[in-house]
């Protein structure tokens, strides 16, 4: 079991994660839109990770022999000014989700629930990637200016980016199994 205040604050993680993997596939539309395909990719390889993030706060809850509820999911950002914007805005989304990550540290510590807090270190390292992540990008981004070049060639390369195998947010995979 996991002490009902912290084990409250891992639900509402999941909902945080799972907005997560919606805010990074909205991005991922609005780059397509922007025939910003590479970057697209980026977004969806992130939307993947996020629902890996979320899964690993569900089993955790469901290891621990705690009754997970899934909460509504709130309304999206759609639209974006300029594509800066867009990895501003996935930067600004990391700071925040890395806030809720010190939150539920606090709690685990408050409650002495240690059982969770090797997991809660595992996304206290991840936070760090993802911000380091993000934030590079948003300065490559401001760097890259007015230059359609530029930009063609950071599109091109963040559309590098690996999908684990099997991915639903990969195209390729799902026409596979379909
Ligand atoms: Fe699950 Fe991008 O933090």
């Amino acid at each position: 079991m996991i002490p009902e205040k912290l084990a409250k604050a891992m639900n509402e993680q999941i909902k945080n994660e799972m907005e997560s993997a919606y805010i990074y596939l909205s991005m991922a539309a609005y780059f397509h839109a922007q025939s910003l395909d590479g970057m697209a990719h980026w977004m969806r390889c992130q939307a993947h990770e996020e629902t890996i993030h979320a899964m690993k706060f569900m089993d955790h809850l469901v290891d621990r022999n705690m009754t997970v509820k899934l909460l509504d999911l709130a309304q999206l950002k759609t639209q974006w000014k300029t594509p800066l914007e867009a990895w501003q805005d996935a930067y600004a989304h990391e700071q925040f989700i890395t806030s809720k990550i010190n939150d539920l540290t606090s709690i685990a510590r408050e409650v002495r629930d240690y059982q969770s807090e090797p997991m809660l270190a595992w996304f206290t390292n991840e936070q760090i990637e993802e911000e380091a992540t993000t934030n590079k990008i948003s300065g490559e981004m401001e760097m890259v200016g007015d230059s359609k070049t530029a930009l063609l060639m950071l599109d091109r390369e963040l559309g590098g980016r690996a999908f684990p195998v099997g991915s639903p947010f990969d195209p390729t995979a799902y026409a596979q199994a379909t």
